[in-house]
């Protein structure tokens, strides 16, 4: 899997950021390890494993990479130079390799930035071996700062992963129907997300709930049958090229009652309202608030027990987290989700969830099923 739009101009826009938010630091170099990080700064995909991989970015230079041997192929078609040092399979030899490529590139030390939700005590003990006079320290606002405002490649991933989220459940929702369970929904909407042109990392295995399992926002699928009456919370999304989407739908089953079609509506309201309140220069708070409200007023505030939503992209949480309390200002080119929810314990829940992305003047929605409570079966 590559990352979009893999150019070299791409690449030296995204460096060129780098090495200014490391310089305002008073940081020498980006350590970066297998994650979403160093495939925006490289677009090289590999996973944490037993066998470490590293990154070195210094502004101004060509990046050094410590790698396995039987990685190099994904290195030899890059659109920039790369300094490789390679490694075999005897782990004993590792820490050689390590100290060659951090002696070349001069960052003993001085301070580098890393990322420490990537940055394992493995490499650490590896790297700090190799540059012992180095000081190691999280950077990891600087990259997240810049990975939070998509450019026009990563935008056109973002709304394919839409599209073919929302075929996937459009190909699913025939086989819904009271009897049916979680679990099989669950897995005919993983085959079509497949079949509609995912990656085969899909971002995460959907949420499919019923009945009394709606009034749980994270669960997980059952055995459990559809009956009539029931609410029916999906949480689902793809993966293209790297960049994620993530949308939920809530469905009536049969004859909805009185109370679920009222919290099917607040939480609509709630979702348009918060959709429609996103410009440029708003805080994450504030479109929070705005989806908060429609839910206070309808008397259901302690039931919408989560934030209204967060950042998407690479990964399936990032930021900006759309929260009480954070004033982060909104930006052009920012992209999260909006999901409002009313969950009532024991009986039942609803919440809707589109992927929006900030606009020069407002917002567009990624995704765009109908979002009002339908009835199936
Ligand atoms: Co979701
Ligand atoms: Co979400």
């Amino acid at each position: 899997m590559q990352t979009t739009n893999s150019s070299t101009l791409v690449f030296s826009r995204r460096w060129h950021s780098l090495s200014n938010a490391l310089q305002d630091r008073g940081l020498a170099a980006m350590i970066l390890n297998p994650g979403p990080s160093l495939v925006y700064l490289s677009g090289l995909q590999f996973h944490l494993s037993e066998r470490p991989i590293t990154l070195i970015f210094i502004p101004g230079k060509d990046p050094f990479l410590v790698l396995p041997k039987l990685e190099h192929i994904k290195t030899l078609d890059l659109p920039y130079q790369l300094n490789t040092y390679l490694y075999d399979e005897e782990p004993t030899s590792w820490q050689a390799v390590f100290a060659q490529a951090l002696q070349a590139s001069g960052v003993n030390g001085k301070r580098l930035g890393v990322e420490p939700r990537r940055l394992r005590l493995l490499e650490y003990g590896i790297l700090k071996k190799a540059a012992p006079e180095a000081e190691f320290v999280n950077a990891e606002e600087s990259i997240a700062s810049l990975r939070m405002q998509k450019d026009g490649g990563e935008l056109t991933a973002m709304r394919k992963a839409a599209e073919i989220a929302q075929n996937a459940l459009l190909n699913t929702l025939p086989m819904i129907k009271v009897g049916v369970t979680e679990r099989q929904i669950a897995a005919e909407l993983t085959l079509q997300l497949l079949r509609n042109g995912s990656d085969g990392e899909i971002p995460f295995a959907p949420i499919v709930s019923g009945g009394p399992n709606s009034a749980n926002p994270h669960a997980t699928p059952t055995d459990r049958a559809l009956r009539d009456g029931d609410l029916l919370v999906i949480d689902w999304g793809a993966s293209y090229q790297g960049y994620y989407s993530d949308i939920t739908r809530t469905f009536a089953v049969g004859t909805p009652n009185k109370e679920e079609l009222n919290i099917g509506q607040v939480v609509y309201q709630a979702n348009s309202t918060a959709r429609q309140a996103v410009h440029p220069g708003i805080t994450a708070h504030q479109v929070d608030q705005a989806a908060r409200a429609v839910i206070d007023t309808a008397g259901y505030g302690e039931f919408f027990t989560h934030r209204t939503g967060h950042g998407l992209g690479m990964e399936g949480h990032e930021e900006p987290y759309i929260r009480t309390g954070n004033d982060l200002i909104l930006k052009q080119g920012m992209t999260f989700t909006i999901e409002p929810g009313i969950y009532l314990p024991g009986r039942n829940g609803v919440r809707i969830e589109d992927d929006v992305v900030v606009t020069e003047q407002g917002v567009e929605s990624l995704t765009n099923l109908p979002r009002e409570v339908q009835t199936l079966g």
